[in-house]
């Protein structure tokens, strides 16, 4: 990113303890990350994302399930709240909700998922107990565009993780969210430079059609993936 470009506004949905968006929020604030998160918003007023936006002087918005009539209730209020904080990309990160078509609509292309598995592999919950059963090698991490398909859409980068002997999920898990902070940090880097985008053909990276998700090296940055 030149040095004269502003800094890409980010609104971060999460669920849970935002160990994910601290990762943002650090690499922000440190100077890696050419971001500025406008707001957070979380389905549960408690969360730890929320505690944390709050600590670091960010935006932070509690929008209740219950309080709001059905999905399309919670939705459209979803949609006022993103709106009001205008964000050029909304990062998923741990956000316990499915995102429905009418959230999606106004901000499609915009809006990215990090989900605790080497995509498609291992969609929707427990990643890592269905990994460790199924007895595979390697397991990992995946940013993907959020598409109406849970899980589903484009794929533009990954860190893949090893499965050791006698893992058990919440081992895997740990490691697995080792590898996930810099791989949000990197990936959100490249929305964030303008070199990965949607476009109408799927990803493009540096204004070329991207054949396979990049992959994190032990740098810590995104690299093509080598030819198998
Ligand atoms: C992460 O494993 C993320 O991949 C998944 O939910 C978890 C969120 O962790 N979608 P945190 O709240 O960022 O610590």
């Amino acid at each position: 990113m030149s040095a004269s470009a502003e800094p890409l506004r980010v609104a971060v949905l999460a669920s849970g303890r935002g160990s994910n968006l601290q990762a943002l929020i650090d690499a922000a604030g440190s100077g890696r990350l050419p971001i500025t998160i406008t707001g957070v918003i979380s389905d549960r007023p408690a969360s730890g994302a929320l505690a944390r936006a709050r600590a670091h002087g960010i935006g932070a918005l509690a929008i209740d399930p219950t309080v709001h009539a059905g999905r399309a209730g919670f939705d459209a209020a979803l949609v006022r709240l993103l709106q009001g904080v205008q964000p050029q990309l909304i990062v998923c990160a741990g956000f316990m909700r499915i995102i429905g078509a009418d959230v999606l609509q106004p901000f499609f292309g915009r809006m990215i998922n990090i989900h605790p598995s080497l995509l498609p592999a291992y969609p929707g919950l427990r990643t890592h107990a269905r990994a460790l059963a199924d007895g595979v090698r390697m397991h990992g991490a995946s940013l993907h565009f959020v598409t109406p398909e849970l899980d589903a859409g484009p794929v533009f980068a990954c860190a893949r993780v090893p499965v050791l002997a006698g893992d058990s999920p919440e081992a895997l898990a740990a490691r697995v969210l080792e590898r996930e902070h810099p791989l949000l940090v990197a990936g959100v880097g490249l929305i964030a430079e303008r070199r990965i985008v949607l476009a109408a053909g799927g990803v493009e990276f540096d204004g070329r059609p991207l054949p396979a998700a990049l992959a994190l090296g032990s740098d810590d940055a995104l690299h093509p993936a080598r030819a198998p």
